[in-house]
């Protein structure tokens, strides 16, 4: 009960974060809007995706290994020591769902600020194990040296943002983005994109309200999303963290956790494990 309300305060906070519009006008029919009703996300179809709350914001992030998350590192620019968790198998921020403590958070060694896209890569390490379910999977890693071609539709998810009715406010949803050449992004984000981004366009009733969230293509994880357009107005572009051009990075920081925590099991061993306690 105590959590559940710790987390109602958050979302009514959560407007401040930089995903969200800070002018919307926008008036929403969300009856008669069919695009929408499709936009809501079951954890079921997103089962590795993560909210991440962060002192008195909140972020999404990915299950690659059973006790740790990747996500951007841009989601800790605002309060870097505060105590974080995670919640998996969750479809709204105050639904249940496992909440593990995060115990230690590895920011990319290049990354300068939120004001810059350029690696913006994390990785947490988590206390305890998540537990798999149909509800909690982990996520595959496209191979390095993939390149997503120009016109590639993407799918990603996050937490609703403020233009939806309340009740889908804190709510899983889905937005279909397409690649864009990094070429055509820098017309707009000049400067702000590297080869550690990819660009990809999106419909602006399906902008997302925070970052971290994973983009999708055909089952495996090709980006984080890093940066978006905060004014209806502006080009309605993200821009994400290339999960192949970290994909050396994300494995090598991954390993580092699992023998500095010594406790991350592959996933055959977590199900043993289970079994194993299960007949004890
Ligand atoms: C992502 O990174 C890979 C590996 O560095 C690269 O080949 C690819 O062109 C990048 N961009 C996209 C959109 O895949």
């Amino acid at each position: 009960m105590q959590l559940f309300l710790h987390f109602t305060v958050l979302i009514q906070i959560a407007y401040s974060y930089k995903f969200i519009p800070t002018n919307q006008k926008q008036n929403y029919n969300f009856a008669t809007n069919t695009i929408l009703h499709k936009n809501v996300a079951k954890v079921e179809e997103v089962p590795h995706h993560v909210l991440i709350v962060y002192g008195s914001y909140f972020c999404s992030g990915s299950l690659i290994r059973s006790q740790v998350v990747l996500t951007t590192a841009s989601c800790f620019d605002r309060s870097p020591h505060r105590k974080t968790v995670v919640k998996v198998g969750a479809d709204t921020v105050t639904g249940p769902g496992q909440v593990i403590s995060v115990v230690e958070i590895k920011i990319h060694e290049y990354y300068k600020h939120s004001s810059d896209a350029s690696h913006d890569v994390a990785l947490l390490a988590l206390k305890e194990h998540a537990e798999f379910s149909d509800k909690v999977k982990k996520i595959v890693i496209v191979d390095p040296e993939v390149a997503l071609r120009v016109g590639t539709s993407i799918d990603v998810s996050g937490w609703g943002h403020s233009n939806l009715p309340a009740k889908y406010l804190n709510h899983l949803v889905w937005s279909e983005m397409v690649v864009i050449s990094n070429e055509e992004c820098r017309k707009f984000y000049n400067g702000l994109i590297t080869d550690s981004n990819f660009c990809a366009k999106y419909q602006v009733e399906r902008r997302l309200s925070d970052n971290g969230g994973p983009a999708l293509f055909r089952n495996l994880l090709v980006g984080m999303l890093s940066f978006g357009g905060t004014k209806r107005e502006e080009p309605h572009i993200a821009v994400f963290s290339n999960a192949s051009y970290f994909h050396r990075w994300i494995t090598l920081n991954s390993r580092r956790f699992l023998e500095k925590y010594c406790v991350d099991l592959e996933p055959d061993l977590d199900i043993s494990l289970k079994s194993l306690n299960d007949m004890i």
